[in-house]
């Protein structure tokens, strides 16, 4: 039997109230297929942490992860804690140590969910977002000089190495090829005259060993306003790091909230941990009452199971919420429903069972 080790952060907030269903639903999936099992370690790294021992966690923690192929993630981040901090020193901190250049978000409008654009069939609405994870616009270089002096002055500087420019777009490509659907990238080369013309130069260049797959290359205004007028156009698309963040959040919302947007942060050669998390945050305003929507987590233990091989697996969770929302009886406040947390995460449990 194949024991897959997943190590997990259920952080802040809500974090853990949403990471718990989650594991419910791997080990429902484990039970039911004899072939393999998880075994989860957990961290109790955060801000809760860090209001103890001043550190979001442990000096050796990149190390203590290493032992894992997944890491599991609820949401990092509290009042008390500045953000900058918990982003920089738990969850970039990861990302970066482990070059989880590439971040997949699905934007896919399942049957059921909260559907905000009038003029859109739902099957229009399925997004496969390729973000550059590594570097690009958040790659944290710059400066700020003469700080709180007249002549103050701060410099934030885009990164695109040859390397992860190549490498995040040779990603969406082979993604593309893989799912026979057509590749768009979004830039902005007419306002950023060095980056994104160089990332046009390079999505051109690579394109060419790709002849069968269809391409367009739009721009990221446009695209945030086409994304909400037409988001049939899009199918793969491949972004910076920052457009990226940007637009899945708009995507988040076209395709039912956040209680349902999902993350993979991918490190392809699987040299080191791959991380999956919902995108939402820890949500103080909700935390501890047990309303959080826990689709979102669950949704990312579905992209883990594809990670492992289990797509069958990752498809059949996605399916179980699906006919949650289509049943539409079990949902928390944020769907217009009145139940509890775990009261969801056990319908998906009972639907999957079900369908076995
Ligand atoms: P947020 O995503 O935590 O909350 C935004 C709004 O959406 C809130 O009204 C919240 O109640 C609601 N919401 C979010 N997830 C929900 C869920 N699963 N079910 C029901 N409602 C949900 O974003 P916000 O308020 O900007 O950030 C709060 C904290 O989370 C901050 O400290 C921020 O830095 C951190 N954060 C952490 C992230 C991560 O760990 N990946 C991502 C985004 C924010
Ligand atoms: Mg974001």
């Amino acid at each position: 039997m194949k024991l897959n080790k997943i190590a997990v952060i259920p952080g802040d907030g809500i974090g853990p109230e949403v990471i718990i269903e989650g594991i419910k639903v791997l080990k429902t999936i484990a039970d039911l297929d004899q072939r393999f099992q998880f075994e989860f370690t957990y961290f109790p790294w955060g801000c809760e942490y860090y209001s103890k021992y001043n550190k979001m966690m442990d000096e050796d923690g990149i190390e203590k992860l290493k032992e894992y192929e997944a890491i599991y993630l609820g949401a990092v981040g509290f009042p008390g804690v500045p953000d900058h901090i918990s982003l920089w020193d738990l969850l970039l901190k990861i990302r970066k140590s482990f070059d989880q250049y590439v971040n997949i978000r699905p934007i896919t409008l399942l049957n059921g969910a909260p559907y905000p654009l009038k003029d859109v069939k739902r099957e229009d609405i399925n997004m496969l977002f390729i973000r550059e994870n590594s570097e690009g616009e958040y790659a944290g270089a710059g400066d700020w000089l003469y700080k709180g002096k007249e002549q103050e002055v701060v410099i934030q500087n885009s990164v695109f190495s040859r390397k992860g420019t190549e490498r995040i777009i040779r990603y969406a490509f082979d993604t593309a090829r893989r799912e026979k659907r057509s590749l768009s990238s979004i830039s902005k080369g007419n306002a950023l005259n060095y980056s994104m013309v160089f990332w046009d130069q390079v999505f051109e260049d690579i394109s060419k060993e790709y002849p069968d797959v269809e391409t367009s290359s739009y721009l990221v205004d446009a695209a945030g306003m086409l994304m909400i007028k037409d988001p049939k156009r899009f199918e793969v698309v491949v972004t910076s790091n920052l457009f990226g963040d940007i637009l899945t959040d708009l995507g988040a919302a076209l395709a039912g909230g956040l209680g349902l947007a999902a993350g993979a942060n991918i490190n392809p050669e699987r040299e080191f941990p791959s991380m999956f998390e919902p995108i939402h945050g820890s949500a103080p305003d909700i935390a501890g009452k047990q309303i959080a929507n826990p689709l979102a987590a669950i949704w990312s233990a579905s992209q883990m199971l594809n990670f492992w091989g289990y797509e069958s697996y990752g498809k059949q969770v996605l399916a179980a919420i699906e006919n949650l929302l289509i049943e539409g009886k079990l949902l928390t406040p944020d769907m217009n429903g009145h139940s509890s947390t775990s009261e969801v995460g056990s319908r998906v449990v009972d639907i999957i069972k079900a369908a076995f």
